[in-house]
């Protein structure tokens, strides 16, 4: 690998090693002119955001340096999971970094955490961060309306110098609320959507305000950007990630496990798997009745923790997966295991070597065990765990499901089934408007039988 650069090795996939339903690279070739069109075709929304200006932002993080303890962020799905694969890379391992708040990720109205997390903090000693697109998702606007009580509670009208939206410019609730209650806010540009947003400010006040490199993440974001309009698959990586997960989709291997062997991106993968089932999960419109949905299901895992939970299945279980393996090439410090007596064999040979060592160990023998068992994989390459790679990643994941999107014939930037659940959610808390919905729910409950009910 050269330096500094992220590589996808594809070697792992090859029809020649793993049999017919393996990748078959003369095939990407005659894909070609389709896949150039594909590629030249209209900037999606999230692809000018790496050129976002940070400075306001910056200045505004640098007012409250000091001032606060814990940030108190409520978003969910691409409004949640972004800050916590942030979170996770940069302040998990080392949460104590004087001047900057720890971070409080509200992405459920599960009552127990919220009510935790409001007899812990101090309102005084708390920022609020309410992240919501459309203003009015109904988990993040139920957590905020409590939320906001509690501050108001305790700091009276002044409240709202203790919140941070980042919304719609112009549309929903909380832009509304906002102007009215004073809040600071930061935009959502209107033409990117959640999953895409993470390099726009709902990604980037939580990272400002936590001391992660903003502008490394946009840097190695641009970087990636460079890359992602070149035809030649070799040297465009979310283009070879497009093409390997599409082909093994096609072939039937439609479960496509996420497995990073780094405890930094444990979130990540998380975010990926809902860029991906999001994006991917769509029924094809206009094409001929009976056409299946498209769909790979998305499972995030981490090395080697789920090598004792999910590779038995990946291994010998039905063929219809491909893992995607991911290491971090420069781990920096390893930590020496000491040398252990001879006495005890499962130790002694443990001795003398790094646990880093071992994790790199373990990945190379998952690569191989899933080889022998048939079960494609693939192994992503970062340099290092840093803003500039993850940055670069985020982008790959992001123009590889467009890529995707358009090798399958779907609009990746819609979730129409997500909305459909958020307006049935609307229905059975009154919501006006929506309550018509219910009437589908007293035709289901009245067509099912009252008996297939298990109870002990
Ligand atoms: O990716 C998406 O579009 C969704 O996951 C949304 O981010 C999620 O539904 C939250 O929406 P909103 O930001 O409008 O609250």
């Amino acid at each position: 690998m050269a330096e500094g650069k992220i590589s996808l090795d594809l070697r792992t996939s090859d029809r020649r090693l793993i049999g017919r339903s393996g990748l078959d690279f003369a095939q990407w070739r005659e894909s070609y002119p389709e896949l150039v069109t594909a590629l030249t075709g209209p900037a999606p929304g999230y692809a000018e955001l790496p050129d976002g200006q940070l400075t306001g932002l910056f200045q505004w993080a640098q007012t409250l340096r000091g001032r606060c303890d814990d940030l108190l962020l409520l978003g969910i799905g691409g409004s949640g999971l972004g800050a916590r694969m942030l979170n996770c890379a940069f302040v998990e391992p080392a949460p104590n970094r004087p001047g900057h708040p720890r971070l409080h990720v509200v992405d459920n109205v599960d009552p127990r955490r919220l009510c935790y997390l409001l007899g812990e903090l101090d309102p005084r000693r708390t920022l609020v961060n309410v992240i919501t697109k459309s203003g009015s998702t109904a988990e993040t606007m139920a957590s905020f309306a409590v939320v906001r009580e509690w501050l108001r509670g305790v700091l009276g009208d002044d409240y709202g110098k203790r919140v941070v939206a980042v919304t719609d410019p112009d549309l929903g609730d909380l832009r509304a609320l906002a102007t009215t209650e004073g809040y600071k806010t930061f935009d959502i540009p209107p033409e990117v959507g959640g999953r895409y947003s993470v390099l726009s400010p709902v990604g980037l006040v939580p990272a400002a305000l936590l001391g992660i490199d903003a502008r490394e993440l946009l840097a190695g974001a641009r970087a990636m950007r460079t890359t992602t309009g070149d035809p030649d698959w070799r040297k465009n990586p979310a283009l070879a990630l497009a093409l390997a997960l599409h082909q093994h989709h096609q072939a039937g291997r439609r479960i496509v496990s996420v497995m990073p062997y780094s405890d930094g991106l444990r979130d990540f993968a998380l975010w990926f798997a809902q860029l991906w089932a999001e994006s991917l999960g769509k029924r094809r419109d206009g094409l001929p009745s009976g056409t299946e949905p498209y769909g790979p299901t998305p499972q995030a895992a981490l090395g080697v923790t789920d090598q004792h939970s999910q590779l038995q299945l990946y291994v010998d279980g039905p063929k219809d997966k491909v893992v995607w393996l991911i290491e971090v090439a420069d781990i920096g410090d390893d930590v020496r295991i000491p040398p252990q007596s001879e006495e005890y064999p499962s130790l002694s040979y443990l001795g003398g070597r790094g646990l880093g060592e071992l994790l790199r160990a373990e990945m190379k023998g998952t690569v191989l065990a899933l080889l022998r068992a048939k079960t494609p994989s693939l192994v992503l390459t970062l340099p290092r765990l840093d803003e500039r790679s993850l940055g670069s990643l985020v982008y790959l994941c992001q123009a590889a499901a467009s890529i995707t999107g358009k090798l399958a014939g779907i609009d990746v930037y819609t979730q129409p089934g997500v909305e459909e659940g958020k307006k049935t959610t609307y229905a059975y808390m009154g919501r006006k408007g929506y309550t018509e919905r219910l009437a589908d729910d007293e035709r289901l409950n009245a067509e099912t039988d009252p008996n297939l009910v298990s109870e002990a």
